[in-house]
């Protein structure tokens, strides 16, 4: 079989689906890698090792996709401005497509459409099951470790006061107040991250698993008082809160947001739009100099004021919207994900070709398009179909 790997095309992308080391591995397990040229570059892979690791490096985006079996990408398919073609546009029936494709999304629901017009077999990253056997496949948890660590050094880096606690000649100062609002994979990063760099952390989730292990990870927890049963549902993933429960979790945030020095946000709702925890006026209360960040921003963000893609200061506190935070660490992010699809594949493939098993749960969780039909649940419910 032949891997294409094309270089990623949305606009800031710094990562890229294989590093020299899974070419390597794709090539000892049989098949033949094809890189466009460059692709690595933004994430400090070079052209010269993908080659040395067995790669075939292509200068031309369109005859990359025309000779590839399988295409293992990051983001989900776009217009490609150089070649003047949607990507989708360049594949062809029979041809694997492994990527974020967010089938249920509504900006990609023609894109969706197309892919299965067209033959093209479709699997999505981000409806990998959660459970232990595809762990290692599971590149969404990856970018969410990625986010939680790095939005919290992007946190400190607009802070106007020390993370630890520093003791100087002219006196003591006090370390900084970290709360983590939402302590899912993100969320139990950033406090782990907020803790090395010397923070008091505090904890606010409504599943009373999530609060377990922000406290093992030595965080003081902010008791919401949502009862279990609302706030866990199937599988065990937060659910949305009837809005007098938003109201009352609001209310025991004002109480403490005054405190902090840093509010990391990333609640969220499997599939719905992020809860509005954070007022305008809560902004206001909160300290001079104090900065949020919203890692939920792609669900419409935590916070009433959070600037999608940038970051603008509000009543003198800094709020934090940027997108796409794993980009900002592209060596790791691209390690991370290239090495879970990597998995992917190898999990999908028998003798070097990928032969899917469609009784398989995790095929059926990510499977988007086959035999020219739109399989997926989610997006099939978000289409009306
Ligand atoms: P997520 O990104 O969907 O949500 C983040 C957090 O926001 C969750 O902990 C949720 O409880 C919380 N939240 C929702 N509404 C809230 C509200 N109103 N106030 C405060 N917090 C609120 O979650 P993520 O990171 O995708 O993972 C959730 C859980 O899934 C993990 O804690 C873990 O138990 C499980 N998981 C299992 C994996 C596996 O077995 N392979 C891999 C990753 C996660």
């Amino acid at each position: 079989m032949i891997v294409g790997i094309p270089k990623e095309i949305m606009s800031g992308e710094a990562r890229v689906a294989a590093t020299p080391e899974t070419v390597k591995k794709f090539i000892q397990d049989g098949m033949t890698v094809l890189v466009e040229a460059g692709a690595g570059v933004k994430s400090f892979y070079y052209d010269e090792q993908y080659k040395e690791a067995g790669a075939e490096m292509v200068s031309d985006a369109e005859h990359l996709y025309q000779r590839a079996g399988l295409i293992l990408k990051v983001k989900e398919p776009l217009f490609n401005d150089n070649v003047g073609k949607h990507e989708v546009e360049m594949m062809h029936k029979g041809q694997y497509l492994v990527t974020f494709i967010h089938p249920a999304s509504p900006v990609n629901h023609k894109m969706v459409k197309q892919l299965a017009e067209q033959g093209v077999i479709g699997l999505t990253l981000d409806s990998i099951p959660r459970i232990s056997r595809a762990q290692n496949m599971d590149a969404l948890t990856s970018m969410s470790t990625c986010a939680g660590y790095k939005g919290i050094i992007m946190a400190a880096d607009d802070l106007s006061v020390f993370m630890p606690q520093m003791f100087t000649a002219v006196g003591m100062l006090k370390p900084a107040n970290v709360l983590v609002i939402g302590t899912g994979v993100a969320g139990l990063q950033a406090l782990a991250t907020a803790k090395r760099l010397g923070a008091v952390t505090y904890a606010m989730d409504i599943r009373p698993a999530a609060n377990e292990q922000a406290k093992s990870l030595g965080a003081k927890i902010i008791e919401t008082g949502v009862p279990e049963e609302l706030a866990v549902g199937k599988g065990g993933y937060a659910q949305k809160l009837p809005d007098g429960w938003l109201a009352k979790e609001r209310e025991v945030l004002a109480g403490v947001l005054k405190d902090m020095d840093i509010v990391f946000c990333s609640a969220l709702i499997p599939g719905k739009v992020a809860p509005i925890l954070i007022t305008e006026e809560m902004v206001e209360s909160m300290k001079n100099g104090a900065v949020i960040v919203d890692i939920s921003i792609d669900q419409g963000g935590n916070c009433a004021v959070t600037p999608a893609g940038k970051k603008e200061m509000f009543h003198n506190v800094m709020v934090q919207g940027i997108k796409n935070i794993p980009g900002l660490i592209p060596t790791s992010s691209t390690w991370m994900f290239s090495q879970n699809v990597y998995n992917l594949v190898k999990y999908l493939s028998k003798d070097g070709q990928v032969v899917l098993d469609l009784n398989d749960e995790i095929v059926r969780s990510i499977l988007v398009t086959h035999n020219g039909e739109i399989v997926h649940e989610g997006a099939r419910e978000a289409m009306g179909l």
